[in-house]
């Protein structure tokens, strides 16, 4: 099965997503979105591994305090365009984490640097417009571990365990 670790998203931040990826559709760019229950940020992307077991070991070993993420801007990879977040810290210290654990624990993942984005649209067609993302934000209380399968119609995302942050140290503003 092909896994990868994510953090999901709240309902306001997704619906702020989709009035960004609804405004873009009225721009006339075209391509294929991201459904709204598919938006996600990636923290690391395992791909093709035979057990969820182990994984979930490995990320058991991490400990984070909750803390906040905002979006901010927008930016592309190729005809890969995407919603990006406010530079944070904490988020950058939890996916160093996170890999830290998958390699300690012998579990492969994409070595790429970690850039953190939330993708919107594949396959865009259009001159990228200046779409201002509203400036939503969530607590992040969880990491989870994200099944994905190729369904009729696009992509389908199964949760299939998930850590959460240790809920009596929360991160100073
Ligand atoms: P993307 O949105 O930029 O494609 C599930 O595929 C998730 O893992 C997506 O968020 C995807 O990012 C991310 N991901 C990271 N590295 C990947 C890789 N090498 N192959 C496929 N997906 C990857």
């Amino acid at each position: 099965m092909r896994l990868f670790l994510a953090i999901n998203l709240s309902e306001p931040m997704k619906a702020a997503l989709v009035d960004a990826q609804n405004e873009m559709y009225d721009r006339g760019i075209r391509g294929n979105y991201a459904p709204e229950e598919n938006l996600h940020l990636t923290l690391a992307f395992i791909g093709e591994y035979p057990d969820a077991g182990p994984v979930l070991e490995a990320l058991s070993t991490v400990s984070f305090s909750p803390f906040e993420l905002r979006l901010e801007g927008m930016g592309c990879f190729g005809d890969l365009w995407w919603a990006g977040m406010r530079a944070s810290a904490p988020l950058n210290a939890l996916a160093r984490r996170i890999r830290h654990a998958l390699a300690e624990n012998g579990i492969p993942f994409d070595r790429k640097r970690f850039s953190p984005h939330i993708t919107l649209l594949r396959k865009a067609r259009g001159a990228m417009p200046g779409i201002p993302v509203g400036s939503a934000s969530m607590t992040v209380n969880a990491v989870s571990l994200m099944r994905s399968d190729r369904g009729k119609t696009g992509m389908l995302y199964t949760e299939l365990g998930k850590l959460a942050a240790d809920q009596n140290a929360a991160e100073p503003e």
